[in-house]
């Protein structure tokens, strides 16, 4: 049984949003002037992905927005949080814009503020323009210049209607998952690679964000970063130093610069690569924001590992944990602990969960409707979670469902099924779930409190 939701502890003002990104729900990838993506190559690369799966076609959100919008309008959340295609509104990278690419954007815009429902967008969420991977992507500072020109191209459009923004989504996954590990785009195993890709995204974001700001006074911008609780296994010192890398590895290397304390020693120490830092860059990187967007799905356990990769900590499956399709540990109370931590040590006064949900095998059931009591589990504990944090003063301002819809998981291609809505890949058809039922409740519940 889950503990009965505080939802008093939530202000009156309480964004109550899903999540999706272009990639993983749009298709339409060579329609209307896009130009392909490190991510159309990757998955079209056998064996990189799941069943060889890709985001060709996806949900068709391209154009099956409106009912996606309806959707939404069913589930009662009053924000959605997407991001923008790169390659769609400039399909090199830099050079010129596809005004048609632009022109979906603005529709879709109007579409959702016609609906009552507050846009927020992220500018990168990991579908950099091949043309730029062809020149070096992330592990060249041009990179971060070129995404600071196309914020300020879509800012430029979209600002007048659209206030909240972020430059990336988890810079993590795309240096380390993308550089270090290749198990994402552009598929690198290289530890210099990956240091300069972490540094030049951070530089990207901070060159962005104030390019934002240009473009579209009255913004407000975030950044979005993907943080877990990380526990060491045993007592044992090289386990606890391991735990201690780990979160050098997952949370500090992402959260400092931002903060203004720079990239920690420890780990520039451990990865011993040079970073491409010149005048001017840590005051960059820092630039104030306005709000910050957590993604927590679950929290890391390591045990000392020292002949392995960097950080030289394996994880480790604590004994009792659920687990969900992911295999990855439930344990909401590590997303209470990250949003205090966000608040008391990193000093943010504007928190977004940006990203929160579980992954399960969903099936429709004769009847039509689907079931899913985990997925409605998980997301009433992690609630739970944001209103115990609320209640010992952390500033969250909302929460964002991933997702909307199920979509295509990067690598795992379309198995992993996140969404409140269910998707039959065949038809195209979306079946709200038990779990995007229970949120609509929950909505609605939290709305009467205060009317
Ligand atoms: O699907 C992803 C999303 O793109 C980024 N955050 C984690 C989600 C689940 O893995």
């Amino acid at each position: 049984m889950s503990e009965p939701l505080d939802l008093a502890a939530f202000p009156p003002h309480f964004t109550w949003g899903t999540a999706t990104s272009a990639y993983q729900i749009e298709g339409a990838v060579t329609e209307d002037g896009r130009g392909p993506s490190i991510w159309d190559t990757f998955s079209h690369t056998p064996g990189k992905v799941d069943n060889d799966d890709h985001g060709d076609v996806a949900c068709d959100h391209y154009h099956r927005w409106p009912e996606d919008i309806a959707l939404m309008r069913r589930l009662g959340t009053a924000a959605y949080r997407m991001s923008i295609a790169w390659p769609r509104v400039l399909p090199a990278g830099d050079g010129p814009v596809n005004a048609a690419g632009l022109d979906f954007y603005d529709r879709l815009v109007d579409g959702l503020l016609d609906a009552g429902i507050t846009p927020n967008i992220t500018l990168y969420h990991w579908d950099l323009p091949q043309a730029l991977q062809d020149r070096g992507g992330w592990t060249s500072r041009d990179t971060a210049e070129h995404l600071a020109a196309y914020a300020s191209v879509v800012a430029g459009r979209l600002g007048d209607r659209v206030t909240q923004w972020a430059t990336l989504n988890e810079p993590l996954c795309s240096g380390w998952i993308g550089h270090l590990e290749g198990r994402m785009a552009p598929g690198l195993t290289d530890l210099t690679a990956a240091v300069h890709a972490s540094y030049h995204l951070l530089l990207g974001h901070g060159l962005a964000a104030r390019a934002i700001r240009a473009a579209a006074p009255g913004a407000r911008i975030g950044l979005v970063t993907n943080h877990s609780t990380v526990e060491a296994a045993s007592t044992r010192p090289e386990d606890v130093a391991a735990a201690t890398r780990m979160d050098g590895h997952t949370n500090r290397w992402w959260l400092d610069p931002v903060h203004g304390r720079g990239f920690p020693a420890d780990m520039r120490e451990l990865y011993g690569v040079d970073l491409p830092e010149r005048p001017g860059d840590p005051e960059t990187i820092a630039a104030p924001l306005d709000w910050h967007g957590l993604n927590y799905y679950f929290p890391v356990t390591v045990e000392d590992d020292p002949h392995g990769p960097v950080p030289h900590a394996r994880e480790v499956h604590p004994a009792g944990l659920p687990r969900t399709g992911m295999d990855w540990p439930v344990d909401a109370g590590g997303l209470e602990t990250f949003l205090l931590r966000l608040t008391d040590d990193y000093g943010v006064r504007s928190l977004y969960v940006t990203e929160n949900g579980s992954a399960f095998s969903d099936t429709v059931r004769p009847d039509g409707t689907v079931d899913d009591p985990e997925r409605a589990r998980y997301l009433e504990q992690h609630l739970a979670a944001c209103a115990r944090a609320l209640r010992k003063g952390a500033p969250l301002a909302g929460y964002y469902a991933w997702s909307l819809l199920d979509n295509f998981e990067w690598a795992y291609g379309y198995d992993k099924r996140f969404g409140l809505v269910h998707v039959d890949y065949t038809t195209q058809r979306r079946t709200i779930k038990t779990s995007g039922h229970r949120y609509a409740d929950l909505i609605r519940a939290h709305r009467r409190l205060h009317t």
